[in-house]
């Protein structure tokens, strides 16, 4: 099976409350322990700086949702964790990209146009009070999106856009330069919970509703007390609907446990009786985890340190890949030969070679563009048999593997990320031929 990669950043500019856990910590985390994916997750620091003017904000917004995501249980082992900031090659993919992306597509960006709308209505010039760097917010994603060559990146609906921009810039510099990048997907969380807050809206910062994921276990007692409810009495039946208190419960409960309040509700328990239900069993999910947290908080040299084996490993990555680029776009040493016309390097493609042996039967390879070996086929009674096996591999990348198992074999050399990179640039290529 072919390994998929996902990204997620997460912007340092608050401190994380129950609703970002429930939304995004806690579904993100289980996501990264499924096998035959390879997760990214980083704290976008750089995209911090666009709406936070306060230093001391950003350095502690960072140690408390790095903090937060390691206690809740993200392994920086398993998958790459790093800060935005330690990794320098992304902000000069941003520069790259902004030289292929039209200024007009960032024209149309949600969040700029909501700034140069809200200005127009107040009869301000339009840009007024927008930075260079609000503009630009959509390219430094698409940076740290095509860095990695994400197949997947795991967004609320609000980020859609963003995440079609990186296609758009994607696809216009494979275009100029050759294949490069992959074009990413979002992957919308269409079932995860959205938390209600104290005042029974959307829980959000921007409403001041919110109760923080790591509080003390007092405090967090006396939040969960003061979550909005009707006036019922006790011995009342009360409405599981609309009811914040039962919505916060059953993101923590189980469908029994849930049921339970359902019945309980309806049997008209006193609001004080289910508050401190309800916050008993936040507390059970949320106390182990709080210990970790005071405990990394505590030592910040330890999330350093973390976040240093996550840059190199991201910089393993990302210093080639953009030695690549840089070469790709024509910043190259100057004793390098020249015969990598742009229209050259496009040119240059995978390649798929049959032959046939002594033996008698047929074989094929994959090599790539630059001549390296990928794929080796064992023997084929028929050169038939052996081109359906290279049509299931040109149509379906590196997951025809799986179909083909024993027939072919993936060079102890390559990865199935190479193999699929091989494979999409000889689709991309046809694809253009007959587009022609
Ligand atoms: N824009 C995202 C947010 O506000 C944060 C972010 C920055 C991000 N870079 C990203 C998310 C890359 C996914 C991929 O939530």
């Amino acid at each position: 099976m072919s390994i998929e990669r996902f990204l997620t950043g997460i912007t340092p500019s608050g401190t994380p409350h129950l609703g970002n856990y429930v939304g995004s910590i806690r579904p993100s985390v289980a996501a990264s322990l499924r096998t035959n994916v390879q997760s990214f997750y980083f704290l976008a620091d750089y995209h911090a700086l666009i709406k936070v003017e306060d230093p001391a904000r950003i350095q502690r917004s960072t140690l408390e949702i790095a903090a937060s995501w390691l206690a809740c249980g993200l392994d920086p082992h398993k998958v790459v964790f790093y800060r935005q900031s330690d990794v320098p090659e992304i902000p000069e993919l941003t520069w790259f990209l902004s030289c292929v992306l039209g200024k007009g597509v960032l024209n149309r960006a949600h969040a700029y146009k909501a700034a140069v709308d809200k200005n127009t209505a107040a009869a301000l010039d339009p840009d007024a009070d927008v930075s260079v760097g609000l503009f630009m917010y959509p390219v430094l994603m698409g940076a740290d999106i095509l860095m990695f060559n994400a197949h997947q990146v795991p967004v609320g609906r609000d980020q859609v856009q963003h995440i079609e921009m990186a296609r758009d810039m994607a696809a216009s510099f494979n275009h100029r330069y050759g294949p490069h990048f992959i074009a990413p997907e979002a992957a919308i969380e269409e079932n995860v919970a959205t938390l209600p807050g104290l005042d029974g809206r959307k829980m959000s910062k921007s409403y001041d509703n919110t109760i923080p994921l790591f509080s003390s276990r007092e405090q967090l007692q006396k939040l969960i007390s003061s979550i909005v409810t009707d006036s019922k009495a006790p011995g009342e039946p009360k409405t599981v609907e609309g009811s914040a208190m039962f919505q916060i419960y059953q993101a923590f409960a189980s469908s029994s446990e849930t049921d339970k309040l359902r019945q309980a509700y309806a049997n008209g328990i006193a609001w004080g009786d289910a508050k401190q239900l309800v916050f008993e069993r936040i507390d059970q999910e949320l106390a182990p985890l709080r210990a970790k947290y005071q405990a990394l908080i505590n030592d910040p040299g330890q999330i350093e340190a973390i976040f240093k084996i996550g840059a190199d490993k991201a910089r393993a990555i990302a210093t080639p890949f953009m030695a690549q680029l840089r070469h790709a776009v024509g910043l190259r040493d100057l004793r390098a030969q020249d015969t990598a016309s742009t229209k050259a390097t496009k040119q240059a493609l995978p390649v798929f070679k049959q032959y046939r042996e002594a033996d008698g039967q047929f074989y094929f390879k994959l090599q790539s563009a630059d001549g390296k070996l990928l794929l080796q086929s064992n023997a084929f009674t028929s050169p038939k048999v052996a081109g359906q096996a290279i049509a299931s591999l040109q149509t379906q990348g590196a997951s025809a593997l799986a179909e083909l198992a024993g027939l072919v074999t993936l060079v102890e050399t390559s990865t199935e990320a190479e193999l699929d990179e091989a494979l999409l640039a000889l689709r991309e290529a046809k694809a253009e031929s007959k587009a022609k």
